[in-house]
């Protein structure tokens, strides 16, 4: 019986390992005819090149963008050579996108294949290379670092924890206003002073638990007060960040010294690292006398001991610089918009006198009050604090808008220009809140582009939201808003940026 059994089972099993193994080829080739078919790496150079924009023998197109708005140029290039062109930097060949569409498979459908970054010299050494989260390539360490930042900073939940610090920040913004008038009562007000000086103090308190009033910094044999800890920890990495060494763009003469712009950036790196090891030191002594504590730092202790100590105070830097500049750029500019159209500004303020009455308002109300959100999106679009997202590098051939993409390219998405888009904006010049309030997706936050998208999204929007939010909508509650007669439009910019190049100057008169 045995025998008769094995006979009519051997090959039974013999066909099923036969079947099995020719199922598996088969799912195996599908996967590798799939594989091939989404992977732009096999086929994409059938496909034709980028156009491009017509520069000189070996500088490219780079005295084409010397005029230092690169955006700008871009967004007027967009109109000539369409949503998608290439240019050459030196000997760097770059690909600029001006459209959502595009902008799209950028961040998500070719992700996998644009996810790393190459950076300037200025941004490798002050991003303690790619030690930052918006700075790191796509990879294990930003997993890490983003999950944290999130969980213990920016994500809805720690969001909450701090909610008493943003509302003391609205209140001593409300109170310096208040006080200045009541001195100055027919002068214009600087906002951004003000403003940016709490946000800071918001950032130092999220990040150190405290708002720190002056350190003495072991390291530079020096103490510091507020606002040269502001220099150091937010201002000169910015102003060194955006700093272009002209080596960047031939890196095969990357042997040619420049010592004076290294010397620039190593001072600010050194300098920042002396605060901020200071101020590391100063929290550990302050947990050692028992003080309790709840912020980023007491996160980081506890819970990122993989960390090294340059990783570790990276990481806590990283939220201090990037909380004190975008939401200020953003409301500075929201309330330049107010002063200038008043029966918007009319229009804001009633919106906000019918839901809150005589009460301030808060962040409950936020829900309904679509035109004071609309005033924030269209001030994202128009005045996008991000111009041109940090720039992506292709690591392996794929094909974007339809053409081919060679791996060595580099990737600008040009925000402003995406924003500035004729096909998707009516009249896009204009500032007109209005626009997002016919959208039906009108409370999508990611609908202008200008917190980017996909797996590197911004991870600090909810915090910049509300705080913008909130912040226009108690300055405009609590105060008129003009331009003095005399004033004349003011839209420039700071060098590379889009943050106002003139502060603000507004008159402001208290409501009753
Ligand atoms: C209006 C204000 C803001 C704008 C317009 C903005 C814009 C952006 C953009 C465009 C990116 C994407 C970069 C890329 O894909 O390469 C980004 C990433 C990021 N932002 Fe923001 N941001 C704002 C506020 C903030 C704030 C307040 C914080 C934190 C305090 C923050 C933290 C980050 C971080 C950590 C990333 C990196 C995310 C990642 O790479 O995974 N941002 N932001």
């Amino acid at each position: 019986m045995d025998g008769v059994i094995d006979m009519q089972t051997i090959p039974l099993r013999t066909a099923i390992a036969i079947g099995g193994t020719a199922v598996a080829l088969v799912v195996a080739l599908y996967f590798w005819f799939l594989r091939s078919y989404a992977s732009p790496s096999h086929h994409s150079n059938h496909l034709p090149p980028v156009p491009e924009v017509p520069g000189v023998p070996v500088l490219g197109n780079l005295l084409q963008l010397k005029e230092k708005k690169p955006y700008m140029t871009f967004t007027k290039w967009a109109e000539m050579y369409g949503p998608i062109y290439s240019i050459r930097t030196g000997a760097t060949s770059m690909v600029v996108v001006s459209s959502n569409e595009i902008a799209k498979e950028v961040l998500v459908t070719r992700f996998p294949s644009i996810s790393t970054r190459k950076l300037s010299y200025a941004l490798k050494v002050l991003t303690e290379d790619k030690s930052m989260v918006a700075m790191s390539d796509y990879n294990d360490y930003h997993k890490t670092v983003k999950r944290h930042i999130l969980t213990a900073v920016l994500g809805p939940n720690a969001q909450k924890k701090f909610r008493a610090h943003r509302d003391t920040m609205m209140e001593n913004v409300s109170n310096e206003l208040h006080a200045f008038f009541e001195k100055n009562p027919n002068q214009e007000v600087n906002l951004r002073k003000i403003f940016q000086s709490q946000l800071f103090g918001l950032a130092m308190k999220q990040a150190l638990g405290k708002d720190v009033e002056s350190i003495y910094v072991k390291d530079l044999e020096t103490t510091m007060k507020r606002e040269e800890i502001f220099e150091v920890l937010v201002v000169d990495p910015m102003m060194g960040a955006i700093e272009v060494d002209w080596r960047d763009f031939f890196p095969y003469l990357k042997w040619v010294p420049n010592k004076s712009f290294e010397n620039i950036i190593h001072r600010m790196y050194t300098r920042r690292e002396a605060v901020m090891k200071a101020l590391i030191q100063e929290h550990k002594k302050r947990i050692a006398s028992g003080e309790k504590l709840n912020s980023y730092i007491d996160y980081l202790l506890s819970e990122a001991q993989t960390l090294t100590d340059k990783q570790f105070l990276m990481s806590l830097w990283e939220p201090i610089i990037e909380s004190s500049d975008t939401t200020m750029v953003t409301t500075e500019w929201a309330m330049y918009e107010l002063a200038k159209n008043p029966n918007l500004q009319d229009r804001l303020y009633e919106e906000i006198q019918s839901v809150c009455g005589s009460e301030k308002i808060t962040e409950e109300n936020l829900s309904q009050l679509p035109y004071l959100y609309a005033v924030f999106q269209e001030t994202l679009r128009k005045h996008c604090p991000v111009p041109i997202m940090p720039l992506r590098y292709v690591h392996e051939n794929t094909v974007l808008g339809g053409y081919h993409v060679p791996a060595g390219t580099e990737v600008a998405i040009n925000i402003y220009g995406c924003n500035m888009d004729k096909k998707l904006w009516e009249n896009p010049e204009e500032w007109n809140p209005e626009r997002f309030l016919s959208e039906k997706e009108s409370m999508d936050l990611y609908k202008t582009m200008a917190f980017g998208g996909g797996k590197r999204v911004c991870a600090g929007s909810l915090q910049a939201m509300v705080i913008s939010c909130i912040g226009i909508g108690r300055l405009v509650q609590d105060f008129e808003w003009k331009l003095n007669d005399d004033a004349e439009e003011d839209v420039n910019t700071l060098g590379l940026t889009t943050q106002k190049l003139h502060p603000l100057l507004a008159l402001i008169n208290p409501r009753k």
